[in-house]
């Protein structure tokens, strides 16, 4: 096969986080406590997996990053957004994820990073107040403001390369529109400020037009419009989205492809959550919640495939719930009930009590996601990249296209587009050759 053309990932990579909360000052810590020896990057395929080539026999699986060249821990530099001024030590001391005793290891470092004045709009986020907010005429003004912070962030930290990872707050439920639809309507829109372009659309808008690839880990519309696909392309940069696939939706996505790989049926999936951060508090309101929901029930369908199997499937009643509950902290705490019948219809059930650190999880995936998409856009890759939806809840793929929710299948997606990449055979899994030889 062809290897792509990738360019090396010489010099520095910023990683721009609108958002500095708890997943990306967890994601930060993360990296630099990992650089000074203090900690290891678990959970990150970039850093830690290893990648099968070739055949069985020939025993070769190298690191991931041995075999694709990503941006190297040492060249990360961090910058952001936020609606108030705290810089990522403070930050991160209010969410409470990590201990103390960590962070004042890593003190110097993370005082470094202070955001830059937010593109921020209460209608869009209903549960927050912050005051360090940029004030313009236009939505079209914000976007100028944003490409200017970018320019002026590349050019101060010395950086080869930036990517853009939306860790802010989820936004109200918006539904695509009419200025969604192209290019041109979404510039006017941003001119006569229109109330369906959100800030988190101005931000994409801002990365994309600069040459920076952006990743969306909000289940909110973001880059996931006609208009901003389109402009991706126009721009050659590659964009991904959207919600990290952590906590709850993790455990799903691996369970449910068991029980529909043994064809076992599903009555009921009854699915809640208490968690007490920033996240739950902006997700105690109905309309931010929506967007959640919308994205959390969309997995089953996919996976179980419910008009191919109705027999099993199509009665399945999915219940999502999330409630703010302050003494838990970051420290989510989730319940599953799983209604499930076998032969001739006996019913069983499973249970699940997840007690999990959501920006634990979070973190890595905020890593993989940055590291990879610039590996995409280094490789000449624009537009969706479907393939870095083994990270995302809801992933976007081009209209029309149903997405992958089995996370088994997203990783061999995400393998494959890896060997593609590096010119390397793909793995089929079929496997006959190994007998096929003997006689
Ligand atoms: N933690 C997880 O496992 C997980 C999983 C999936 C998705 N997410 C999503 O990731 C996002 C971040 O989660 P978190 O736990 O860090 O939340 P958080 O509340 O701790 O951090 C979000 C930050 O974004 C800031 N913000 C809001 N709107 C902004 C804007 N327009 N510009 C700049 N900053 C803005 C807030 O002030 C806050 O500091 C949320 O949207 C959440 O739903 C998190």
């Amino acid at each position: 096969m062809e290897k792509n053309e990738i360019k090396p990932a010489n010099g520095k990579l910023g990683i721009l986080t609108p958002g500095i909360g708890a997943v990306s000052t967890t994601f930060m810590a993360g990296v630099i406590a990992s650089q000074k020896g203090l900690g290891s990057p678990i959970g990150s395929i970039s850093m830690m997996g290893r990648i099968r080539l070739g055949k069985r026999t020939e025993n070769k699986k190298p690191l991931v990053k041995d075999f694709v060249p990503l941006a190297s821990l040492d060249n990360l530099v961090f910058g952001g957004w936020d609606i108030r001024p705290a810089n990522a030590y403070k930050a991160a001391k209010k969410a409470g994820v990590l201990d103390l005793k960590l962070l004042k290891k890593i003190k110097t470092e993370l005082k470094q990073i202070k955001p830059m004045k937010a593109v921020f709009d209460s209608k869009y986020v209903k549960n927050l107040k912050g005051d360090y907010i940029k004030k313009e005429e236009s939505k079209f003004d914000y976007a100028k403001a944003l490409m200017a912070d970018i320019k002026s962030f590349k050019e101060e930290n010395s950086c080869d390369r930036l990517v853009m990872v939306w860790c802010g707050s989820t936004e109200v439920y918006i539904q695509e529109s009419e200025v969604h639809q192209s290019i041109e309507k979404f510039e006017e829109g941003l001119k006569n400020n229109d109330p369906s372009i959100s800030p988190s659309m101005i931000y994409t808008y801002a990365a994309i037009k600069s040459g920076v690839p952006y990743v969306n880990g909000a289940p909110n519309l973001s880059c996931d419009i006609p208009a901003i696909v389109e402009l991706a392309k126009q721009e050659n940069v590659p964009i991904a989205g959207k919600d990290f696939k952590t906590g709850q939706t993790l455990m799903k996505t691996i369970l449910a492809p068991g029980f529909k790989t043994r064809l076992l049926g599903i009555d009921g999936w009854f699915s809640t959550n208490i968690l007490g951060n920033r996240d739950g508090e902006v997700l105690d309101d109905a309309a931010s919640f929506k967007t959640k929901e919308v994205s959390k029930l969309s997995v089953l369908d996919s996976i179980f495939e419910t008009d191919e199997y109705p027999e099993l499937y199509k009665d399945l009643y999915h219940k999502v719930r999330i409630n703010y509950y302050p003494p838990k902290g970051d420290d989510k705490e989730s319940w599953d009930n799983i209604d499930i019948f076998g032969w001739l219809g006996y019913k069983m059930q499973v249970k699940v009590n997840f007690l999990c650190k959501d920006s634990i999880l979070a973190a890595p995936v905020v890593l993989d996601l940055a590291l990879f998409i610039d590996l995409a856009q280094r490789a000449g890759m624009k537009g969706i990249q479907e393939w870095l939806s083994f990270y995302l809840k809801s992933p976007q793929t081009k209209d029309g296209l149903e997405p992958i929710h089995d996370v088994f299948k997203q990783k061999i997606k995400m393998e494959n587009t890896l060997r593609h990449i590096m010119g390397e055979e793909l793995i089929t899994h079929l496997g006959l050759d190994y007998y096929e030889e003997e006689e």
